[in-house]
């Protein structure tokens, strides 16, 4: 039976008087790939920042493997993002003064990580993910593709168990778009990391097993996703049962 990674519980947050989130529910399984569309000002990004450990609901649970987000200190919770969640974003967030490697160990470097090993582990990924001949080179000189390929590699230097991305194609023409979504879908089938993937885009509905929509805060099983995906879902999510147990 698949593990869940993820569970969010009647989760609702409200921005001064105004309802952002309301009684979300949705459970993420390890190797499940979820895309969560909906238009813009719709909740997604608040719910991937509750989800994420950045933000707090108000009300709700969020649980990552057993652990309920919600009753973290601040500190707690910056420890399980460093070492449970990967976040990759539209606009790629690197950090401007760092190289390449540096901005991709950078979240090693956090967690005390030796030199060697994570100069290994970044040159293990980089190749990976196709700019390791860019190794040295300054954000500023890559193409958005570039960019976003070191974002994801970035992302997952940690081995998270959850990855979260916002829009990730958003700022790509097609082809690059094309090129970061087989490599999401490549590098969390390998990992088993279970990614929620907050989209516009068809194409990148089709790489998931799921499609939620939002709106107006709300969570509906999207019903126009008719056509098969273009992914396969682990076999054993199958057996995924509504309400989680045991976290
Ligand atoms: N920090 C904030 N303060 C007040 N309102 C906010 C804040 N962040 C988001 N909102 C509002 O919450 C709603 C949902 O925003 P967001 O989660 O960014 O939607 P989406 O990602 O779907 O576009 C929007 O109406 C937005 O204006
Ligand atoms: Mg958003």
């Amino acid at each position: 039976m698949a593990k869940t990674v993820l569970a969010c519980l009647n989760v609702s947050k409200r921005y001064e008087s105004r309802s952002v989130l309301e009684n979300v529910c949705l459970t993420l399984n390890s190797g499940e790939r979820l895309a969560l569309t909906g238009p813009s000002g719709s909740g997604k990004t608040t719910l991937l920042n509750c989800l994420g450990g950045i933000d707090r609901p108000d009300e709700g649970k969020i649980m990552l493997n057993g652990d309920n987000l919600c009753e973290m200190s601040g500190d707690s919770l910056a420890q399980l993002r460093r070492t449970r969640i990967g976040n990759i974003f539209q606009f790629f967030h690197l950090l401007p003064t760092l190289s390449v490697r540096e901005n991709v160990e950078f979240p090693l470097q956090l967690l005390g990580i030796p030199r060697d090993e994570r100069r290994a582990l970044s040159s293990k990924l980089l190749e990976r993910v196709a700019v390791a001949h860019r190794i040295d080179a300054h954000p500023s000189r890559l193409s958005g593709g570039e960019m976003q390929r070191v974002a994801i590699a970035r992302a997952l230097i940690h081995k998270p168990q959850l990855l979260l991305a916002d829009e990730p194609t958003g700022n790509l023409d097609s082809q690059n778009g094309a090129n970061i979504l087989a490599l999401l879908q490549e590098l969390t089938e390998e990992t088993g990391t279970a990614l929620l993937l907050v989209t516009h885009s068809e194409e990148a509905t089709k790489i998931c097993h799921r499609v939620l929509r939002m709106r107006d805060g709300k969570l509906l099983e999207r019903p126009d996703h008719g056509g098969q995906p273009a992914a396969t879902p682990p076999a054993a999510l199958e057996d995924r049962s509504p309400a989680p147990q045991g976290l």
